[in-house]
């Protein structure tokens, strides 16, 4: 073992285990160091014997496409779950110890519950990705699995928190007379958080094909929830009111999930950013999505976590034409490499061509009439490419990805280059709505859980 890693071992497990004010965050911090360790020493171990049981891929983007281990993402997953078992006797004591570090320091029984139910969804979901790694599941079977294992999450749910209702803006109940400030949407917002569980592992599943993007997304995420945690656990301090405490709570339970992920998460990344050791497969897709679900369900804060996914989002109804079969959807939507120049290109979808019949196979199909004057109007404002024939019929549409509106954007990129560019993007855009949701929220809706102190400013 060399001396810096020794040093970093020996740090975390002085933060785990000594008792300060700052339990248990500090743990936190402690096993995200482990974490990283950990994961950091198994990948280069176990990379190879992935490729001799077959879990493989060709990189798709680097010349003579080479073969690179997949389904990696199953070490830092699994690593996660021990530690966050680990984590439990940290988090979970009985209230006695010292009257002075009072109850900040470790987390009712209560919370065990929810806590272990978390952990439970997550098995599951890691479950889920792994088989279709092995077996390349078929997506109408495996895409409602994740509310399924979203169930014990919610359960829990309605017994702690039961919270259905939903804050309409101040401007809307006045004009429609409603008399209060919210609509409360029983069953639905249950249906509405399964969604939720659907929707943030998928999404992070089609966003992918660059090196470092399926981790770097999530890091980006972590980032951003990670600073809209501390952004009421410090407020808490500053405002020591009963309001500010649970959400303090609600937040430092969140901040214990997510430091721990972060440490995992850049450990893989080292390993998958450009060029690509290893890849990291559904299976990382689908638990890293459910981390986020499961955070945002078991914190109460669902919504708030959709704004951090909006690039995601927009991914998907970019998407959308192709996922629901409007527009043919080849089995891989990634850039195109152009070996000459080593830069990725956009990628298209290919239509019946009449100039060249023969060129076509029989699956290829004509572009639907319906859609060639909405294609020309998104081509005229850049969020599509098109390329006709002699004739004006359109033969090729760029595939509908946020990689392939990138390069529409900022041309022709290296992959490193290109998923740099896009983490950028994604943070300024998270960044943005975390404003928008302590600045404006509170404004429009004239109440919000959101640090009290600004509450008092805007009521
Ligand atoms: C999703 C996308 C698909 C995209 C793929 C890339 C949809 C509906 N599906 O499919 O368009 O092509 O992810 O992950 O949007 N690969 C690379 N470089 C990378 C990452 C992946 O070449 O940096 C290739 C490798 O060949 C790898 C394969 O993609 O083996 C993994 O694809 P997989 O995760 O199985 O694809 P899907 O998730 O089904
Ligand atoms: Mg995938």
């Amino acid at each position: 073992m060399s001396i810096t890693l020794t040093i970093f071992t020996l740090i975390s497990i002085l933060l785990i285990s000594i008792p300060t004010k700052l339990q248990p965050i500090q743990s936190s911090i402690g096993f995200s160091i482990l974490g990283y360790i950990i994961v950091d020493y198994l990948i280069p171990k176990v990379k190879d014997s992935f490729i001799k049981r077959g879990l493989f891929g060709k990189d798709m983007s680097k010349i003579g496409r080479p073969i690179i281990p997949e389904t990696i993402g199953i070490i830092p997953a699994i690593t996660y779950l021990f530690l966050m078992l680990f984590f439990i006797p940290f988090l979970f004591q009985k209230e006695i110890i010292d009257s002075n570090l009072n109850l900040n320091s470790v987390f009712s029984h209560s919370k065990l519950s929810s806590y272990l139910s978390s952990l439970l969804s997550l098995e599951s979901m890691i479950l889920l990705g792994l088989m279709d790694d092995l077996f390349d599941i078929r997506w109408r079977h495996k895409f409602f699995l994740p509310a399924i294992a979203s169930i014990p999450l919610l359960i829990i749910y309605n017994f702690e928190f039961n919270q259905t209702s939903i804050l309409i803006p101040k401007f809307i109940s006045n004009f429609f007379k409603f008399g209060k400030n919210s609509i409360n949407l029983g069953m639905f917002y249950y249906f509405y958080m399964a969604s939720v569980s659907i929707f943030c592992p998928n999404s992070i599943n089609i966003l992918a094909g660059i090196n470092g993007l399926e981790v770097g997304q999530t890091i980006i995420i972590v980032i951003l929830l990670l600073i809209n945690d501390f952004y009421y656990i410090i407020g808490y301090y500053i405002e020591n009111n009963v309001l500010a405490k649970s959400a303090f709570e609600i937040h430092q339970f969140s901040v214990c999930f997510l430091i721990p992920f972060l440490g995992i998460s850049l450990s893989l990344f080292k390993f998958n950013k450009f060029p690509s050791k290893v890849f990291v497969g559904d299976t990382w897709c689908y638990f890293s999505g459910m981390v986020f679900a499961v955070i945002g369900i078991s914190g109460h804060f669902a919504k708030t976590l959709m704004l951090f996914f909006l690039p995601q989002i927009l991914n998907f109804i970019y998407s959308s034409p192709q996922l629901f079969g409007l527009i043919p959807c080849p089995r891989h939507r990634l850039p195109k490499f152009n070996e000459d120049d080593g830069l990725l290109y956009n990628s298209f979808t290919l239509y019946f061509d009449s100039e060249n019949p023969n060129l076509n196979s029989n699956e290829i199909k004509e572009l639907n009439k319906n859609l060639i004057p909405i294609f020309n109007f998104f081509e005229k404002i850049y969020l599509i490419k098109l390329i006709r024939n002699k004739k004006g019929e359109i033969i090729m549409s760029s595939n509908l990805t946020l990689i392939n509106l990138t390069i529409i954007w900022f041309g022709p990129c290296n992959e490193g280059e290109l998923c740099n560019l896009i983490m950028k993007l994604q943070f300024i855009i998270g960044f943005i709505m975390l404003i928008l949701r302590h600045t404006l929220a509170p404004f429009i809706f004239g109440f919000d859980n959101s640090w009290s102190m600004l509450n008092r400013f805007y009521l």
